[in-house]
């Protein structure tokens, strides 16, 4: 949690039954639309890695971009976007994990890093935690090494965090 965790929660809103009964969906927009809300969200992060020597983030697609841009260039690093599959036009390497229904492919430019980059891998939310771990799986692949990987929001009954966790990566989460 971080200092502004309470405030940046209260701004969140839910929206239940979407976008299928039973979901009660997690909706950021809110916080996008109060300037102070979103500065005080960039700063959450901003505070946590600005003393960590990040040299990229690697931001998942598509609401990970949001954050994550603002974040790079606050910390001076680049920025490198996981990207749903077949949106990378250069050569890629994929990961397919599993969704709670189906299965999901993310892309990663090859030439996105170098050997031993310390990247900050970052999303909105963590719910089952497959994104997430397929992100960093690919930064792993492609040589860099994940300093940490860091959401807005954990839905820690959906156990998404510790299982990133059990895989061998900090997790950071504004709210839970
Ligand atoms: C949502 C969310 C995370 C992911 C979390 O993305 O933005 O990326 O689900 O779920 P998980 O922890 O169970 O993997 P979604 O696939 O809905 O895409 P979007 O950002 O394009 O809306
Ligand atoms: N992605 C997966 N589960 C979600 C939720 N409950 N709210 C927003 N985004 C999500």
């Amino acid at each position: 949690m971080s200092i502004y965790g309470d405030y940046i929660k209260s701004v969140i809103r839910t929206v239940p039954d979407w976008p299928q009964p039973g979901v009660n969906f997690r909706d950021i927009t809110p916080v996008l639309q109060n300037s102070a809300a979103f500065r005080k969200l960039i700063d959450s992060f901003v505070h946590r890695y600005q003393e960590l020597n990040l040299d990229a983030i690697a931001a998942i697609d598509a609401r990970g971009f949001i954050i994550g841009a603002p974040v790079a260039y606050e910390l001076g690093c680049s920025f490198v976007p996981v990207r749903k599959k077949g949106k990378l036009p250069f050569k890629t390497i994929s990961e397919t994990y599993t969704l709670e229904y189906g299965e999901s492919t993310v892309e990663l430019h090859s030439d996105a890093f170098r050997e031993g980059d310390r990247i900050l891998v970052m999303d909105d939310l963590i719910a089952t935690g497959g994104t997430m771990l397929a992100a960093a799986s690919l930064i792993q692949r492609s040589g860099g090494h994940v300093v940490e990987t860091a959401a807005i929001i954990d839905l820690p009954e959906l156990g998404g965090a510790q299982k990133i966790r059990d895989a061998g990566h900090g997790v950071f989460a504004v709210c839970t």
